[in-house]
């Protein structure tokens, strides 16, 4: 059954929705699964930008036939090829051997590197600031390299300021039917998805972001609808939106708060988090949440680690190292580029202790405009009474931090 929606008069909906979808890149848990979007314009040329997954081909092929009716497709323009859109390219092709496929250099490279059979359709490349009319639509296309992959371009369409923004503004969470940001509470139930997906998908490219937003800047008040490749369209209040992808590219967090992420083998060093957790509450500082790195994905880490201002590390010594998923949480932070934060350590050994020097050395060195508080709790196997002066100090460091940041 078509399953689409109409963004504007002419504009449709016509992606499809994946529930089934464990991982999405096969590594980022999505238990409420993703949407891939792609949108049809009905001038008069017909106008599909982007494709969907290939687990997804069907529905947007029943999708296309839906709308166009009779009409043949004339245009396909890929704004990103990376195969979660671009993998049914070569079915529009096809299906519709005459479509004229607009995109960047690079991108018709990659539909050759993947195997797509291209060569001998009608390929119109285009660079930054081009211009292309459809009848009534003109739209533009902007550069928007490494947001996600190189490739990468966002399409202004100037008649009606709609922004197909590829990647970009977009979210994890399947659509239920409704498609616009203000028909669900984004605030409550999407912006942590939201932040999941930007920062774990393109949190490295910070500022290529901040670059796409500053081409943006200009023509704020003529962009009327953000249209991503995942997640809700974007009509109202966009403000909100581009409010977080400019602090989430810049690695400002969005709250003071502290996230306490723990390794803890027999519940010990856990039991030093709940106390500081308790300290920093009892202190005043209620904004704390707490993640066992055993058992929580990394992609939820680096979210919160987004969001929050303050980390608290603490971990057990393992093998004489860093335990295991705590050093994998560091490795991630380290390749999604995240700074600007303040850390404070917990180091737990029954004997030869040195976790806390292992990751105060990763923070300084391997991470980029980092402070790591001169405080630092240490035990041997469990927190006893003998350390609530340190405990205490390592609270009010955390919070007297916090009072100096602002
Ligand atoms: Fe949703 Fe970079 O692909």
């Amino acid at each position: 059954m078509y399953c689409v929606r109409n963004v504007t008069e002419d504009l449709y909906w016509v992606g499809a929705n994946d529930r089934r979808l464990t991982l999405f890149e096969n590594i980022h848990p999505i238990p409420k699964g993703v949407s891939y979007n792609a949108y049809l314009l009905m001038d008069e040329s017909t106008v599909l930008f982007d494709t969907v997954d290939w687990s997804a081909c069907r529905q947007l092929l029943e999708n296309l036939y839906h709308v166009l009716g009779d009409r043949p497709l004339d245009y396909l323009v890929v704004n990103h090829m990376e195969p979660d859109h671009g993998a049914s390219v070569e079915e529009i092709l096809l299906r519709w051997p005459d479509v004229k496929v607009i995109s960047t250099e690079k991108s018709f490279m990659l539909m050759r590197q993947f195997g797509f059979e291209i060569d001998g359709h009608e390929l119109i490349e285009v660079v930054e600031g081009d211009t292309y009319s459809f009848g009534k639509h003109e739209v533009m296309f902007v550069g928007a390299p490494m947001v996600h992959w190189p490739e990468a371009m966002v399409t202004f369409d100037t008649t009606n300021g709609v922004l197909f923004s590829a990647d970009a503004f977009g979210s994890f969470i399947a659509l239920d039917g409704k498609l616009f940001a203000d028909e669900v509470n984004f605030d409550r139930d999407w912006i942590d998805e939201a932040r999941r997906y930007l920062t774990n998908i393109v949190g490295k490219y910070g500022p290529h972001v901040q670059l796409l937003l500053g081409k943006a800047a200009p023509i704020l008040d003529k962009i009327k609808y953000i249209c991503p490749l995942h997640g809700p369209v974007w009509r109202k209040d966009l403000g909100y939106f581009i409010d977080k992808y400019d602090k989430w590219s810049r690695y400002e967090p969005e709250e003071q708060g502290v996230m306490i992420v723990y390794a803890s083998m027999y519940g010990n060093t856990e039991s030093a988090a709940n106390a500081l957790a308790t300290r920093l509450c009892e202190k005043g500082m209620t904004n704390v949440v707490m993640y066992d790195v055993s058992n929580t994905h990394v992609s939820y880490l680096i979210s919160e680690s987004f969001r929050l201002s303050h980390i608290v590390l603490a971990s057990v010594t393992y093998n004489l190292g860093i335990y295991p998923v705590m050093h994998d949480y560091l490795m991630d932070m380290k390749a999604l580029n995240l700074q600007n934060r303040t850390f404070a350590i917990v180091e737990n050994g029954s004997w030869a202790c040195e976790s806390g020097d292992l990751m105060q050395k990763f923070v300084d060195e391997e991470l980029k405009n980092m402070t790591v508080l001169n405080e630092r709790l240490s035990m041997s196997s469990a927190l006893k009474g003998d350390k609530e002066t340190e405990l205490d100090a390592l609270a009010d460091a955390i919070i007297e931090s916090m009072k100096v940041e602002k």
